[in-house]
């Protein structure tokens, strides 16, 4: 959680740390701050509340250094009050840092520095950082560069948790140093200028070549040099990646949020997950799975891992791979997966789902999974995310940036992945040739039916403009349409902070029926023509007790309900990639009619790299 942005070249660094922090909110939007260099030393600003605040402030306008750094909070240790928010400096001044992540060992940190005379003004993790930063420097008997370059390394060994850290140092008015472990930081070159950044789309706009850095390791940056260093201050050789992502990809192209551009953009990111993997008459094709018949015929589980949305595509996912490959699979949420003792071993392929790459329990729970000799293989969207130096096997869905908290476009993308990778197991152990072939036609019609499929928005928003005063709403599916009923209240809660609850169709006879009442809505998915007369006369028994109904369906219903959508038909593993649109459609005008922001909902953040 929170976004970390730093400058340093021959330009205003103000600007440039202002635009990026504004890129970065949807980490965190508790507080913001920036910290430059300027002729008088280190000079910082910051306060509770949004970037906006920020920028206006008539403070930060006296600004003109060319060396900054900046910080967007999503408060852990602290309230959120001007106070707790970062840049944080040491007693003296001469160090300002902002850190993402949590330090597990800052209160023993915080007695060590007190017994020393230290104080602190906040109730952060983070102030620790400068002051043994600090301490570090005094007690260095190196000189110039090295002797900071000491202090920081000495200082980093000395934290537990997660960090990465941008720091300012007063004796090197040209100079900047990061450091990072267990948490994102890449650095972006320029020409006579370098850019950090704990997300690469916060400075798409100024470079597309970039450095990632791994655990432990440290950047001493210059205007024209970045020199890297491991933990023990050896230098190592960096190759900078070109990041092809658009840089209007990261930004919301006319559209009034970004939660809206990403739900319309699911045609495209749908075709783009698609790309060549799979075309009608030749074997799939997924280059970086390296895994063969050979393997494949000796697991005996697959387990899916993953957080929120992204478990909840692991979870239709079971059913594509399960009817496909014929290999059980279990879903769990990685949290709970890291803290027990799963039954995993050489015979488990282990798939870890997320979006951002940089999730702590599921980046926690593949480490587990490979202590216990499973093979991993990490899905995410984020080329060179943390998740894919720790996993056997990365592959990317490609859905683009994908900014709002509320995930939409990443979950349609994973599932197709997941599809895709059910289709390449099953051809290579040579069963299910014929579903295999009916499934891959019907992947590669899903961006046309998407598209279909948002043409439902108008309607979609005069429901929402019915139901948003609601208090309790519920989902209900059957089978796959369940998983999909998961995620759609997922969508609403944290979006329009309604109360919600996602059952299955007839499990509501076997308790939650107690809560339908007059004027109740309910939501219900219907895409399996097997099961939809059973589905049906679960909703007759919610209409008979007064609830309102919003049906999503692609079969054809005599039945009178409040509001039906019609979506394209499909293959019923795949449903959930249409069935889900009319979801997210009616969260955001729910959250719209509420008046709320939609892109940042309260207590959210877009990556939870905390546990
Ligand atoms: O980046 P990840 O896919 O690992 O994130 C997992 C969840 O935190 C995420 O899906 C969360 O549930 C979203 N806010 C849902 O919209």
């Amino acid at each position: 959680m929170c976004g970390i942005v730093g400058y340093i070249g021959e330009k205003k660094a103000k600007p440039i740390l202002i635009n990026g922090l504004l890129r970065l909110e949807y980490r965190g939007y508790d507080s913001a701050g920036i910290s430059t260099i300027e002729k008088s030393g280190i000079k910082t600003i910051k306060n509770k509340g949004r970037v906006a605040e920020l920028e206006n402030s008539d403070e930060i306008n006296k600004l003109n250094g060319t060396i900054g750094i900046g910080h967007t909070r999503w408060a852990t240790h602290g309230k959120p009050s001007t106070t707790n928010s970062h840049p944080h400096m040491d007693n003296s001044n001469t160090f300002s840092v902002v850190h993402n992540g949590i330090i597990e060992n800052y209160a023993g940190l915080k007695e060590f520095l007190k017994s020393r005379k230290y104080t602190f003004l906040s109730d952060t993790d983070t102030e620790v950082i400068p002051n043994l930063i600090h301490f570090n420097y005094q007690n260095s008997e190196e000189k110039g560069k090295k002797r900071l370059l000491e202090a920081v390394t000495n200082t980093s060994k000395m934290l537990k948790g997660s960090f990465a850290i941008e720091i300012l140092c007063s004796d090197f008015p040209d100079n900047m140093v990061v450091v990072r472990k267990d948490s994102p930081l890449v650095i972006g070159k320029g020409v006579n200028e370098n850019y950090i950044s704990s997300d690469i789309p916060a400075i798409l706009s100024f470079t597309k070549d970039f450095y990632l850095l791994n655990d432990n390791e440290f950047a001493f940056i210059s205007r024209d040099q970045i020199e890297f260093y491991d933990e023990d201050m050896n230098i190592i050789k960096k190759e900078a990646r070109n990041i092809t992502w658009d840089a209007g990809a990261a930004e919301k192209g006319g559209y009034p949020d970004f939660m809206f551009k990403e739900i319309n953009e699911q045609p495209k990111s749908v075709r783009e997950t698609i790309g060549a993997r799979i075309t009608q008459n030749s074997k799939s094709s997924i280059p970086d799975l390296k895994l063969d018949k050979e393997y494949l015929k000796t697991i005996n589980k697959i387990f899916i891992v993953a957080c929120g949305t992204a478990m909840y595509a692991g979870m239709a996912g079971k059913t594509i791979l399960e009817s496909l490959c014929e290999i059980p699979v279990e879903v769990e949420a990685a949290s709970e997966f890291r803290y027990r003792n799963p039954i995993v071993n050489e015979k488990t392929l282990c798939i870890f789902i997320t979006q951002s790459g940089e999730t702590a329990d599921t980046i926690a729970a593949l480490k587990l999974a490979k202590s216990k000799n499973a093979k991993t293989l990490a899905i995410s969207n984020v080329i060179g995310a943390s998740i894919s130096r720790e996993a056997d096997y990365t592959i990317y869905t490609h859905a683009g940036p994908e900014i709002a908290v509320a995930s939409t476009k990443a979950y349609t993308s994973q599932i197709v992945l997941l599809a895709i990778i059910a289709i390449n197991f099953a051809e290579k152990l040579e069963i299910n040739q014929e579903k295999v072939n009916e499934l891959k036609s019907d992947i590669l019609l899903l961006p046309s039916q998407l598209e279909e499929v948002l043409k439902n928005t108008e309607r979609i928003k005069s429901f929402a403009q019915r139901i948003y005063k609601e208090k309790d709403v519920f989902f209900i599916g059957r089978g796959i349409d369940y998983t999909v009923a998961l995620e759609g209240s997922l969508k609403l809660k944290e979006i329009s902070y309604i109360h919600s609850e996602a059952y299955p169709s007839g499990e509501l006879k076997h308790g939650p029926i107690a809560l339908i009442e007059n004027d109740v809505t309910i939501i219900s998915i219907l895409t399996n023509r097997l099961l939809v007369e059973k589905s049906i006369s679960n909703i007759q028994e919610v209409v008979t007790r007064g609830a309102k109904t919003f049906i999503i369906t692609n079969q054809e219903l005599n039945h009178n309900f409040d509001e039906v959508i019609t979506i394209p038909k499909t293959n019923p593993l795949i449903s959930p990639i249409l069935s889900v649109v009319p979801l997210q459609i009616l969260a955001y005008y729910i959250s719209k009619e509420k008046g709320l922001d939609v892109d940042k909902p309260r207590n959210l953040a877009k990556s939870v790299t905390v546990e």
